[in-house]
């Protein structure tokens, strides 16, 4: 078979995408946005959020691999064929950052920071009544790679965690759930929910001020998948009012976050700027070339999106 050649667009990152795909592919064409894509042969596009008509310029477009695991964007768009396939990372590298962000977060509100650091600002000493981390229950929603070892990590951790999703999954040492009832029923005995949520019609607006006040007395919250799980101003006011803890949210439903929203003065709120878990180029390119090897010879590819 004659090589395929890449067609690579990156809005902040392209030199380093580009390097790694030259160490790990010399042998392919590569051609980074904006030259000119690839005239000749079977084109593979690798894209974080392109501009609009990107695709529409690429004359032999075979596949489509999404630079990061969401891809809420990509599947929303006009100028993808619906007939090329399109597929997103699995993990590659991203997995362990999750889990260090969202233990941080667990940690945050177990042993207490955001309290102290409230008292800090106010020259205060005072000793927080100490919980061990059994006694802290936490619900991971989302239960595919990078929930289901976000689970796991707490669940190693010593946390009572219970994962819900859609449909059934197993999790050594984690409670699975599925389905809306289960959330709804089991919101009252979660103390920190954490969100590693893609942005679907199913999960758009699910976190609405009615469920979040199912969640237990003074809960956490923190969401590491997309902003539009979450209605970020009925959140707000539930933190204001001290009946939530407060949060930790690396994803918002506008980023940039305007700087009128209300998440930005909200106490105790604790916003990054979408950056929970990068990906990495050097193990993001070596999954696709698999992954490309296993879509030219038309066998199933893992992070295949179903559009
Ligand atoms: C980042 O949010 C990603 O989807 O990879």
């Amino acid at each position: 078979m004659t090589q395929p050649a890449f067609y690579l667009h990156h809005p902040t990152n392209a030199d380093a995408w580009a390097a790694a795909v030259r160490r790990l592919a010399p042998g392919l064409e590569l051609r980074v946005w904006p030259e000119p894509p690839p005239q000749d042969g079977a084109v593979y596009a690798l894209v974080w959020r392109p501009p609009v008509g990107f695709f529409d310029s690429i004359p032999n477009l075979k596949g489509v691999f999404a630079l990061g695991a969401g891809v809420d964007d990509l599947a929303a768009r006009t100028d993808l064929p619906h007939n090329v396939p399109l597929i997103r990372l699995t993990d590659a590298g991203m997995a362990q950052q999750m889990v260090e962000y969202v233990l941080f977060g667990v940690l945050r509100f177990q042993r207490d920071f955001d309290a102290y650091a409230a008292q800090q600002a106010e020259a205060l000493w005072r000793a927080q009544s100490p919980r061990s981390a059994s006694e802290v229950r936490v619900t991971v929603m989302g239960l595919g790679e990078l929930g289901g070892a976000v689970a796991r990590a707490l669940a190693a951790f010593g946390y009572t965690v219970t994962g819900w999703s859609r449909s059934p999954r197993e999790i050594e040492g984690v409670d699975c759930i599925h389905g809306l009832d289960a959330l709804d029923a089991h919101l009252p005995k979660t103390d920190v929910l954490a969100a590693v949520l893609p942005s679907t019609p199913a999960t758009r607006g699910l976190l609405d001020g009615a469920r979040l006040d199912r969640l237990a007395q003074g809960a956490g919250v923190i969401n590491v998948g997309r902003g539009d799980l979450i209605d970020i101003e009925a959140l707000c006011a539930r933190i204001d009012a001290g009946r939530l803890r407060g949060a930790l949210l690396d994803v918002l439903p506008a980023e940039p976050l305007p700087a009128d929203s209300p998440a930005w003065r909200c106490k105790s709120v604790l916003l990054t700027p979408h950056v929970a878990a990068s990906t990495l180029p050097e193990p993001a390119i070596r999954q696709i070339l698999v992954k490309l090897d296993g879509l030219r010879a038309g066998q199933p590819v893992s992070g295949a999106v179903e559009r």
